[in-house]
């Protein structure tokens, strides 16, 4: 029996908090006007309280996505988080997840291909799938890049924007889903876009801080040049790895970073019709690896996705990465019924409990254990007195 994997559920979450391009001239040298032209980006939304990070926004577009697909979190067999602004550098963004959804029968991990990530991501889950390793797959892009730009660098704060967009593949008998990928790096352009500090490598101490050595580092108009070029040249090959032609594809959803970069790659070099290209960069910016299933999750909801459409999604990224995907949209996932919405409200907070009370259970078995300890060695400091006495 073949096994396809489909897309069954989608969701996203971006932070309340509004910037605007004038709120970003009020504390850099730039100008709506700047932006505007060279990027397309009016605003974005980024975490302004110190509880918001990358978990909490993927943990939104997860809950999103479940219910969306009518799941419950146990359903889920993997999460993969791809991210370039993970909560901690271990554990894994995506154990947080894990663990906030209630996703107990999950395995958990990060994805780190930058902006490419969300795509790889797909591919893994996808071969997880059709090679009947996993069943369901939760794949997240989630970022809180604000935490990593410089905002005193006109060249890097004005473009990103910090969210999060989760999909749910699932295997299913019926053709479709997803139909091909292109994975693609070239390491010799890694310092092209990079973030020095906080690794191996640079780690952490006094003088990476005052130098500003773990804020992103970008030479804009090389990664520009780069990302025209493989944009165009992957959103081709997949189209021809999935035996299609551009014709047939219905809908790009390309990586939004820029609305140039999208235009004279996707829309200019492949003569693909604008119309058909989904851009809501304006409103959230470069949110990375998130990019591309908040778009997804936009486009379904404005009703630019139907069943049986073929919809390219093509990225690049630090690294430099690229990564393109084919897919079949399935048909849509049936309304919730009442009673499963009311059992996604009391899951979570269930799931809450349980965690606290696996927590409790390790701490109590750690004091056992260490009271065990320490009697041994009472018991034995008794056996030496005591062999000391008779002696
Ligand atoms: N406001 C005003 N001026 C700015 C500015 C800003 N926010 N940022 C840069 N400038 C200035 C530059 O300093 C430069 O001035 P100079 O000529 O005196 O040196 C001038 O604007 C033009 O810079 P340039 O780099 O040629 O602009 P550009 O047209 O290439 O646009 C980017 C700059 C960053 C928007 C563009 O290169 C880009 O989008 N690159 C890709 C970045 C990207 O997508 N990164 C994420 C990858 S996932």
């Amino acid at each position: 029996m073949a096994r396809y994997s489909h897309i069954v559920g989608w969701g996203m979450y971006v932070p309340e908090r509004v910037v605007t391009n004038d709120d970003l001239a009020k504390i850099v040298e730039t100008s709506d006007e700047w932006i505007r032209t060279r990027t397309g980006i009016r605003e974005r939304h980024i975490v302004d309280k110190p509880n918001e990070s990358t978990s909490t926004l993927a943990i939104r577009a997860a809950r999103a996505a479940l219910e969306k697909a009518g799941l419950p979190p146990t359903a889920l067999d993997l999460i993969i988080v791809a991210t370039s602004s993970p909560d901690h550098l271990f554990p894994a963004t995506a154990c947080i997840v894990q663990d906030a959804i209630g996703a107990t029968r999950a395995g958990a991990y990060d994805l780190s291909a930058a902006c490419s990530g969300f795509v790889y991501g797909m591919a893994m889950a996808h071969g997880l799938i059709v090679s009947g390793q996993a069943d369901t797959v939760m794949v997240i892009g989630a970022e809180t890049l604000s935490r990593l730009v410089d905002w005193s660098d006109r060249n890097t704060c004005v473009l990103f924007g910090d969210g999060a967009g989760a999909v749910i593949m699932q295997a299913r008998e019926e053709p479709g889903g997803f139909l091909a990928s292109v994975l693609g790096a070239d390491g010799s352009g890694a310092n092209l876009l990079t973030l020095p500090a906080g690794g191996s490598k640079l780690p952490a101490s006094v003088d990476t801080v005052r130098n500003g050595d773990h804020y992103i580092k970008m030479d804009g108009r090389a990664v520009f040049r780069f990302a025209t070029r493989v944009m165009a040249e992957a959103t081709r090959e997949v189209v021809e790895r999935a035996g299609l032609t551009l014709d047939d594809v219905e809908l790009i959803i390309p990586h939004q970073a820029n609305t140039r970069i999208i235009e004279s790659s996707v829309v200019k070099q492949l003569k693909f019709p604008p119309e058909k290209v989904f851009i809501n960069l304006d409103r959230y910016g470069n949110t990375s690896t998130a990019s591309i299933p908040i778009a997804l999750t936009e486009a379904v909801e404005q009703g630019r996705v139907q069943p049986g459409d073929h919809i390219v999604f093509v990225g690049f990224g630090a690294g430099l990465t690229w990564a393109a995907a084919l897919i079949q949209w399935a048909p849509p996932t049936p309304e919730l019924p009442t009673w499963k919405r009311f059992w996604y409200k009391v899951w979570y907070p269930w799931s809450r409990i349980l965690s606290g009370y696996r927590r409790l259970r390790r701490r109590l078995f750690a004091a056992w254990l260490g009271t065990k300890e320490r009697s041994q060695e009472e018991l034995e400091s008794l056996r030496s007195r005591t062999r000391r006495d008779t002696e």
